[in-house]
């Protein structure tokens, strides 16, 4: 039976992925940084564990791995290293990532994993999973799909890797897809989208979309939006916030995102996604893209949710739907 490593289990995310892979029957092993961590998690799971650095050294962590997801982030910190180990030692990466950063350094690395014959795949979380299903099935409503915005609207609080992943996120500065270019867009003003309730103001920002939707619609103009409605942004030493929000707070809130495609006769379509709460997402949605990479879904090369499981992949998480306006 292939083998699934879990890296930065110990964390609010990789825990709730740990505790899933194991209850669908994967052979885990859990991964991270910091042994005690790691040892009292294993005792709780009853897997094994490994104890490295995500650096130049990583690659020799991996032996007896097929499949390595990781939820160690900032992903600015660790993905680079891993997607390097993991192209070293042939094994396949997948991420939970949502800075665009890191979706720009998997398509930079495509060519050397395509010779390795690994499978670069940031994103299986909330961020981009959902979003990259609807942009394929919003651009397919249309003949000649010419531009895509995709607006998310992000409810309820944060985790803290999630906070400390936003100045990464806002780092790389305000940036658009232009003709197939990412290019910068520092006077991109903010947009009303319809979630299902309303006109709500979004916000430009760059999420991995602006990479993922160009590879998975082949379409040359991108622009992202996010609507927050949650609670403020935490100040402080973001490192030392509690866990993410609890499974009662999630329940609360659920998220959506729009995804609005204009055809070449300026026709509109646009198609919302509705899903549980991101934070009950993304474990779930992890978990089963590297299942389904330790069955053999896979491409070696940089790759993208919807392009690999197809744009149905987005739904066959429990408790999604699109809808069509
Ligand atoms: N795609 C999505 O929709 C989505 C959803 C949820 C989270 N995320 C992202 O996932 C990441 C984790 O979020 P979280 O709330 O689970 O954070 P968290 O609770 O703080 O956990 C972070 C984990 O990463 C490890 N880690 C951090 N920096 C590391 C480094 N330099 N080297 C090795 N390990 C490191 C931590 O290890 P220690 O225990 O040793 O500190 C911990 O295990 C964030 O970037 C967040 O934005 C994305």
């Amino acid at each position: 039976m292939k083998t699934l490593m879990i890296y930065g289990a110990t964390g609010y995310t990789g825990r709730m992925a740990a505790e899933h892979a194991k209850a669908q029957g994967l052979n885990v092993v859990i991964a991270g940084r910091n042994a005690e961590r790691l040892a009292s998690l294993a005792v709780q799971l009853d897997v094994p564990y490994r104890v490295f650095t995500a650096d130049a050294n990583a690659a020799q962590a991996l032996e007896g791995i097929s499949v390595l997801l990781n939820f160690a982030g900032p992903f600015a910190k660790t993905a680079e290293a891993l997607m390097q180990a993991c192209i070293q030692a042939g094994v396949d990466y997948l991420d939970i990532t949502a800075e665009i950063n890191v979706y720009r350094l998997a398509e930079r690395l495509g060519a050397q994993a395509i010779e390795a014959g690994v499978m670069l795949l940031p994103g299986v979380g909330w961020d981009v999973v959902p979003t990259d299903c609807l942009a394929m099935h919003v651009a397919r409503r249309l003949q000649n799909p010419q531009s895509l915005r995709v607006a998310l609207q992000v409810a309820g609080s944060m985790s803290r890797g999630s906070a400390m992943s936003v100045s990464e996120i806002i780092g790389a500065g305000l940036l658009a897809r232009v003709d197939g270019q990412l290019v910068a867009t520092p006077d991109a003003q903010p947009r009303h989208f319809d979630f299902g309730d309303g006109p709500a103001l979004c916000a430009p920002l760059s999420f991995g979309d602006l990479v993922t939707g160009w590879h998975s619609t082949g379409i040359a103009n991108i622009a992202m939006f996010v609507h927050i409605s949650g609670d403020a942004f935490p100040e402080g030493d973001l490192s030392q916030l509690p866990d993410g929000p609890s499974t009662e707070q999630r329940e609360v809130h659920r998220a959506r995102a729009v995804g609005e495609v204009t055809g070449a006769d300026g026709s509109v379509a646009r198609s919302v996604i509705e899903t549980v709460n991101g934070y009950s997402y993304t474990p779930m949605a992890a978990v089963e893209a590297a299942r389904r990479v330790l069955a053999g879904e896979r491409r070696a090369g940089f790759e993208t949710p919807a392009r690999v499981f197809g744009m149905g992949f987005a739904e066959t998480i429990a408790g999604t739907t699109i809808t069509d306006y």
